[in-house]
């Protein structure tokens, strides 16, 4: 199935109504999110919501936040979100997520886990029954660790690629890492698999998020549906 930008829209817009005046908020990252912050910024423009502060998860989300006059904050100022929303590029049916697509997961992760709501928002395109089904996960490494985490990421039967841009140089994270696209196949048991990739010193972060999702907003040709655990 392939994505769709007006379902991305309708999902992303529908996110920012729980939004109030007054709250902390975390910004994702990618096409999906961006719809959501602009509508953020034309409210905070209309004064319709007021005294929003804001925590970007990427170097582009803070530019364009920055260009809607989204005032942000650091965690140096708050160490807890009210809201955060962000896309995903595979959702299965626990609500558990691949996300990275962006190669900003890391940030993302690091926000998500000081999120009291992280509603996530997606065409009806990434759902799956199973995370890994069409999707590979986006693994960060460390530049200098990376040919001995591509090894071992082999060995736990994955297919690691680099992430390189059309050039062919490698992608740099916004943290200065690498990205290995790695394909698992379908993902029998993600926590397990999560698990393996949390013990390698190399590896900084991995595109799966378990257990850290309230609600996924899901638009397609059926309308907007609500998934909550
Ligand atoms: C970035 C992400 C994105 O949220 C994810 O890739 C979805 O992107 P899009 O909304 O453009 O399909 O995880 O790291």
């Amino acid at each position: 199935m392939t994505q769709n930008t007006e379902f991305k829209k309708q999902a992303a817009e529908k996110a920012v109504e729980e939004i109030e005046s007054g709250m902390v908020i975390g910004l994702g990252s990618g096409s999906t999110f961006y719809f959501a912050l602009q509508k953020i910024g034309s409210l905070i423009k209309t004064g319709e919501l007021k005294d929003i502060t804001a925590i970007p998860s990427s170097i582009n989300s803070e530019k364009i936040a920055r260009e809607l006059d989204i005032p942000l904050i650091t965690f140096k100022e708050k160490q807890e979100i009210d809201i955060t929303i962000d896309g995903a590029d595979e959702v299965d049916k626990y609500l558990n997520l691949i996300k990275g697509g962006g190669a900003a997961h890391l940030r993302e992760k690091v926000i998500a886990q000081a999120s009291k709501k992280l509603i996530i928002v997606v065409d009806e395109s990434k759902l799956s029954e199973k995370l890994g089904t069409n999707w590979a996960v986006p693994v960060e490494v460390l530049q200098f660790a990376y040919p001995l985490e591509q090894k071992f990421l082999e060995s736990i039967n994955g297919k690691p690629t680099l992430r390189v841009y059309q050039t062919g140089e490698p992608v740099i994270t916004d943290e200065g890492n690498f990205i290995l696209d790695t394909n698992f196949g379908i993902i029998q048991n993600p926590f397990e698999l999560a698990e393996k990739l949390e013990n390698r010193a190399g590896i900084i972060e991995h595109g799966l998020f378990l257990r850290l999702t309230s609600k996924v907003i899901v638009a397609g040709n059926d309308g907007i549906k609500i998934l909550e655990k």
